[in-house]
């Protein structure tokens, strides 16, 4: 069935304009002033609302084996927070272990996000070794799968992490095969020095997770991998970028010709070091990598977002439950869920927390809130960063991440009056907790269309589970 949506202001990364805009099947056919309405259609009333080509969030994980446990979301449940919060595509990381070989691993991680999700998605391939026969799998994957972009984690050692030799032969293979590199900047050697130094000195508790791996440790990360891209030519992709100072290493090496752009992620932006300090190992919430930094950090994420140096604000959304598993490196041994892999029941440490903050459904609100509304962005930029540059960069546009005719009917209305408070007793997705509890948010995400199909209405999902598609994309780079 047709779908017209009347009388909103349309935003787009370009401008704005009071129009119309006509969708046929899963395709916006028309735009314009006061447009016909064909017999059949459905109308949409969006006066006094913005509409939003749908959100794009670059950096997600839904199936997640890591540190001893696995994320809490399955594709049903973060896909439905997903879209509750706006956001119609998402790109996960696909994280083999070493002992997995790529196609399989990709395989898998397709069928999981197949069975739920109710959102269109793609995969960031991990690549997590470089052994013999590898890189033919990994060139397969990329003719005949779609994928156009790998990852890479410098940190993690004896995890995702992968070594130097490895690291230059991924990026060479990227180079020829066109595919861009998304990669996880610290220095894996230098945070295993300063965790078993902060431990053998007892400090154990979540606060000491950003002394481990302190802003150089990310700075070192970042020139490690513009090194590597110049020498290669391989066009790189730094994720959740904490700091001013790592913005600088990158911007500096692509004045000096390196193809790299920059990702933040929404808790940089919103949240401080602060809150890993929180009493009764509530700063365990808040422990991810790169550790959340200083507060004044945050303005030159903000500057690096206005200037363009900053292209997109994924959330890098890795949901582990508070109760269950943050308590995996709880200093008690009482209260340690890891005691019983602990000699003699050892107390644990923060380097056993499981790194990650769930976001999925609050980046957009949260971007609102804090950045337009309070002028660190403007309504185009907001745009941009939250859609059409993921787009761009990952070899999804024009069909995602605009509003043109021709472009997917992937659509926000969004109704700027509301106010609402964030609380996980609320949210919809997995976790027993809210790294954002209580804060107060503009903006309602009113009604979402993905490829046409509405997943929510007035605020409320309206459909059941799965529906979303998996996205094949070219490589661009
Ligand atoms: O702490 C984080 N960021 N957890 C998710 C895994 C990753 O490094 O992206
Ligand atoms: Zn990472
Ligand atoms: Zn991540």
């Amino acid at each position: 069935m047709a779908l017209l949506i009347q009388n909103g202001e349309i935003v787009t990364a370009s401008g704005r304009q009071f129009a119309d805009i006509l969708c046929e099947g899963e395709t916006i056919q028309a735009i314009g002033k006061t447009l016909p309405v064909p017999v059949g259609t459905e109308v949409l009333d969006a006066t006094g609302c913005l509409v939003f080509p749908g959100f794009i969030d670059p950096h997600v994980h839904v199936h997640l084996p890591f540190m001893g446990t696995s994320a809490k979301d399955t594709h049903a449940t973060a896909s439905k927070a997903a879209v509750l919060g706006g956001t119609t595509t998402y790109i996960e990381m696909c994280c083999p272990s070493r002992e997995e070989d790529p196609a399989t691993a990709f395989h898998l991680w397709k069928k999981k996000a197949a069975e739920g999700s109710v959102c269109d998605y793609s995969f960031h391939l991990g690549v997590t070794r470089l052994q013999d026969g590898d890189a033919d799998a990994l060139r397969r994957l990329v003719h005949e799968e779609g994928v156009a972009s790998f990852k890479v984690f410098l940190a993690y050692k004896g995890a995702f992490g992968i070594n130097d030799e490895e690291l230059y032969q991924t990026l060479k293979l990227a180079r020829e095969l066109g595919v861009i590199v998304t990669a996880h900047c610290e220095n894996a050697d230098l945070i295993a020095e300063r965790q078993a130094e902060l431990i053998k000195q007892g400090k154990l508790g979540p606060e000491w997770h950003e002394p481990s791996r302190p802003i150089e440790v990310e700075v070192e990360g970042c020139h490690h991998l513009m090194t590597f891209a110049k020498l290669t030519g391989a066009h790189v992709y730094v994720v959740h970028t904490s700091c001013g100072e790592a913005l600088n290493v990158i911007t500096d090496a692509r004045a000096h010709g390196v193809q790299a752009w920059v990702e933040t992620v929404i808790p940089y932006l919103t949240l401080d070091s602060s809150f890993a300090e929180k009493p009764n190992f509530e700063g365990a919430k808040y422990v991810m990598s790169p550790p959340i930094r200083d507060r004044h950090q945050q303005e030159a994420l903000w500057q690096g977002l206005r200037s363009g140096t900053i292209s997109t604000v994924a959330t890098d959304h890795a949901p582990f439950d508070f109760a269950t598993q943050k308590h995996m490196g709880h200093p008690d041994p009482a209260q340690c869920l890891k005691a019983d892999f602990q000699p003699n029941g050892e107390a644990g440490n923060f380097s056993l927390i499981p790194n990650g903050i769930p976001s999925i459904e609050e980046r957009i609100k949260l971007l609102y809130t804090d950045g337009v509304l309070l002028g660190k962005i403007s309504l185009e930029t907001f745009i941009a960063v939250a859609s059409t540059n993921a787009a761009k960069l990952f070899g999804l546009y024009p069909k995602k991440g605009e509003i043109a005719v021709g472009s997917d009917a992937d659509i926000v209305v969004f109704d700027p009056k509301p106010t609402s408070t964030i609380s996980a007793k609320t949210h919809h997705m997995a976790t027993d907790y809210s790294a954002f509890e209580g804060r107060r948010v503009s903006g309602q995400i009113r009604d979402v269309a993905v490829r046409g199909r509405f997943v929510v209405r007035s605020g409320a999902l309206v459909v059941g589970e799965g529906g979303g598609r998996y996205l094949a994309r070219p490589c661009t780079h």
